[in-house]
């Protein structure tokens, strides 16, 4: 579907069946192409010496961060300027959080000053599910706890669709932390209903039983993930999500599960993906993170495309602004 993202009206926007982005399990793919069309369009906006549109003018978004992030938030943040909403940022540091309030509190108290969209990254998987009970304001997902990262995994497959011409066949292996990973889930969501070939890597005590069901290969050897392979999305390890050491030491998870540049060389077609924050020299080589077929940062720049293109597209309509 072609959409234009500067004068939409509200017909073209409600193609997408969801009324918030909780996550990618239930989004079909016609739905995931729209974004990522929607998105293209968006990232020629963003190319422009103006790097600004108006669908969302008179559109309030509050921006709640009750994790820690860099990306996601200024990403959202930078999202909802350039499509000219009102932005409000909160976070829970420094907030009545500290005091004891609790979510649905904080989010009602919020929507109560007249907010028409809510984000949310919060450590509690279905914490975003919960705040679409609590409040009116659209809900878009970014983050909850191991459950789903949505805009992750969509900017992750704009990234890949940028080179190659379908997912319909495409061999893409998630490497690492599956177990704590909402990065994975959603992008096994994604990638799956795309059409594309998922296979997991990593030790055993980081990978959920009965995952395959998702419709994925599980391998426990790096050079078995690799072989033709067209991209390697390497996983950030989430010291601060595990309660045990489920590896002997991130030396030896390097060793066994860390990409190196003699990986690049043997694979010389190989692109090289990271949501970040990368532990350099665990995850990835550092050469590899600086490498030419190390494609992170474009991942950083489409994000802000993606989650302008989810903004817009559930952006309520005028009649319900009203
Ligand atoms: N990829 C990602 O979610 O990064 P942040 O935690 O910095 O937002």
């Amino acid at each position: 579907m072609t959409v234009s993202v500067e004068q939409k009206n509200t017909a073209e926007i409600s193609s997408l069946k969801h009324r918030h982005l909780l996550g990618l399990s239930t989004y079909s793919a016609d739905e995931i192409q729209l974004i990522l069309d929607t998105a293209g369009q968006f990232k020629d906006v963003l190319e422009r010496p103006i790097k600004k549109v108006p669908p969302l003018r008179g559109i309030t978004v509050v921006n709640l961060f009750f994790e820690s992030s860099t990306r996601t938030r200024i990403s959202f943040e930078l999202a909802e300027k350039r499509l000219s909403a009102d932005t409000i940022n909160f976070s829970a540091s420094g907030s009545s959080v500290s005091k004891g309030e609790t979510l649905k509190d904080t989010a009602q108290n919020i929507e109560a000053m007249k907010v028409d969209m809510a984000v949310i990254r919060h450590r509690s998987p279905g914490a975003a599910h919960f705040l679409t009970q609590c409040v009116d304001s659209v809900v878009i997902n970014a983050g909850d706890g191991a459950r789903e990262h949505p805009t992750q995994a969509l900017l992750d497959m704009m990234t890949i669709s940028e080179h190659f011409p379908s997912f319909n066949g495409l061999n893409v292996s998630i490497l690492g932390d599956i177990t704590h990973s909402r990065v994975a889930r959603s992008n096994i969501f994604g990638l799956v209903t795309m059409g594309a070939n998922v296979t997991l890597c990593g030790p055993k005590t980081l990978m959920p039983r009965g995952i395959e069901d998702l419709g994925v290969r599980v391998t426990h050897r790096l050079d078995e993930a690799l072989e033709g392979c067209d991209v390697a999305m390497a996983l950030r390890i989430q010291l601060e999500r595990q309660g045990a050491s489920l590896f002997p030491s991130l030396r030896e998870y390097h060793n066994q599960f860390g990409l190196t540049l003699d990986h690049l060389a043997a694979n010389p077609d190989l692109l090289v993906m990271h949501p970040g924050p990368v532990n350099r020299g665990v995850e990835l080589a550092s050469e590899v993170v600086d490498h030419e077929r190390a494609i992170i940062l474009d991942q950083v720049t489409n994000g802000v495309a993606v989650r302008m293109a989810v903004l817009f597209l559930l952006s309520p309509g005028p009649s319900s602004r009203a």
